[in-house]
């Protein structure tokens, strides 16, 4: 080829020049705003924790974190500590034992998971024969009164203290009528859930201050962060913050939630019965509902949380356009699927979701991973971990 002429190749060398300058603008312009955050806002570098415990309590927005460590289990190809046999929670009420959890060879060494996030009665020594010494720990607590109100319906039939109790006014308008503290692992529902499932006495004294602290202090010591259910979204953008993960490993539809009419109102004086009847409870939520916001603030700032909560929401419309059949939740009789349809209890209406029609493979199953219902999700999990061993039975689907 003969040597260009000098204008013709300064005019070649500008063009390229831009093009390069357009490239790397365009570049900057759609790179994802949280690659830039580390170098503005102090993210903790390194790669994404893949060991995370979370304990999952009742009636508090679980079922929908539950869905995200699945997901984020089975796309990373990690391990997850499951229900032994046909099991579909790891012992509660009882305390946890490690022999709860399904494993490879039963009789050779302790295996240990990556992920934890089954309902257990928390005991730290037996979840550490399960769990690597590097595991962060996590959980989530609700405002007692309206974990309370949502125990209630959902549970109706199968607590002792709730059985024949015309509404949960009634109930707190006189709770020993009905609380029998005899029977207490099965009416651990019906008070202080969440200072229960966290392995504490849920009917111990709430005036003896020093109790009280202590088991805070224990809770401070063993989780590394504990979720505000009222604040989700708040909750989810600390969460991916401390763990490293990408916007799409905590964005979440609201799984195992009721339909508008099947949530109850509770009075003002039932309220304030509420939180003297799960005082302890009430003490956990404020202490932790405190040291969120504090949290929240030191790791990223208000500009930043107002940003990022906004990134989540914009991203779960959009997803919930593209996976859902009128980008909406459906009642138990609208789901199609059987698959897609969750357990229902009580007097509860459970929700779930019907995909839309026509996706494309890849994007179809991103979407049914995110609709898929905890019991359905579990089982799916143990067929792929352990292909050898009967699959679990789901009752209800058959
Ligand atoms: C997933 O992990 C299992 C065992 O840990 C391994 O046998 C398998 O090859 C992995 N699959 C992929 C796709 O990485
Ligand atoms: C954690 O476990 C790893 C491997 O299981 C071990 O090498 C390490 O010493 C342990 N660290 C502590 C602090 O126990
Ligand atoms: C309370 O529960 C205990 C143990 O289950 C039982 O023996 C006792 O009869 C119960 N008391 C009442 C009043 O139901
Ligand atoms: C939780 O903390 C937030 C922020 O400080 C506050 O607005 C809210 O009232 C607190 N909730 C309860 C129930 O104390
Ligand atoms: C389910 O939703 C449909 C449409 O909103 C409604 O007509 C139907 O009564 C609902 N069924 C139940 C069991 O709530
Ligand atoms: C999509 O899935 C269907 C059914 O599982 C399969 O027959 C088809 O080949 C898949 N298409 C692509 C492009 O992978």
């Amino acid at each position: 080829m003969p040597p260009l002429p000098g204008g013709t190749q300064r005019c070649f060398q500008a063009i390229l020049l831009l093009a390069l300058t357009m490239l790397l603008l365009a570049g900057i312009l759609h790179m994802d705003v949280g690659l830039l955050t580390p170098l503005l806002g102090g993210q903790a570098e390194g790669p994404p924790v893949i060991n995370v415990m979370f304990l999952k309590t009742h009636k508090t927005a679980s079922s929908t974190v539950l869905n995200i460590l699945f997901r984020f289990a089975e796309t990373h190809n990690l391990s997850v500590a499951l229900p032994v046999g046909s099991r579909f929670h790891l012992g509660y009420p009882w305390y946890f034992l490690a022999r709860y959890v399904e494993r490879l060879e039963p009789h050779g060494p302790q295996q240990r998971f990556n992920i934890m996030c089954n309902h257990l009665r928390f005991n730290l020594p037996e979840v550490q024969k399960v769990m690597p010494n590097d595991t962060f720990y996590f959980s989530i607590i609700r405002n007692p009164v309206f974990q309370l109100e949502s125990s209630f319906t959902y549970y109706r039939d199968y607590v002792p203290a709730f059985r024949g109790v015309e509404s949960l006014d009634a109930f707190l308008a006189s709770p020993w009528t009905y609380y029998n503290r005899s029977a207490s692992l099965h009416n651990a529902l019906a008070r202080n859930n969440m200072w229960f499932d966290l392995g504490f006495d849920n009917n111990a004294h709430a005036d003896d201050e020093g109790y009280v602290r202590a088991r805070l202090a224990d809770v401070e010591r063993h989780f590394q962060l504990v979720l505000i259910a009222e604040h989700f979204d708040e909750s989810m953008v600390l969460l991916r913050h401390l763990l490293r993960w990408g916007l799409d490993d905590v964005v979440a539809f609201r799984l195992n939630s009721r339909s508008a009419h099947s949530v109850a109102g509770v009075t003002l004086e039932g309220q304030a019965r509420a939180k003297r009847w799960c005082a302890l409870d009430w003490r956990l939520y404020q202490h932790f509902n405190r040291t969120f916001w504090a949290r929240v603030h030191a790791e990223l700032g208000p500009r930043r949380l107002r940003s990022e909560v906004t990134r989540l929401r914009a991203r779960r419309r959009e997803l919930m356009a593209r996976c859902l059949q009128d980008g909406v939740a459906k009642n138990k009789s609208q789901i199609t699927d059987p698959q897609l349809r969750p357990f229902q209890s009580g007097q509860a209406d459970i929700l779930g979701y019907n995909l839309r029609q026509g996706l494309d493979n890849q994007t179809q199953r991103m979407c049914q991973r995110m609709v898929m219902p905890e019991l359905q999700y579990m089982a799916h999990l143990y067929a792929l971990q352990f292909p050898e061993k009967d699959p679990k039975h789901i009752p209800f689907l058959h």
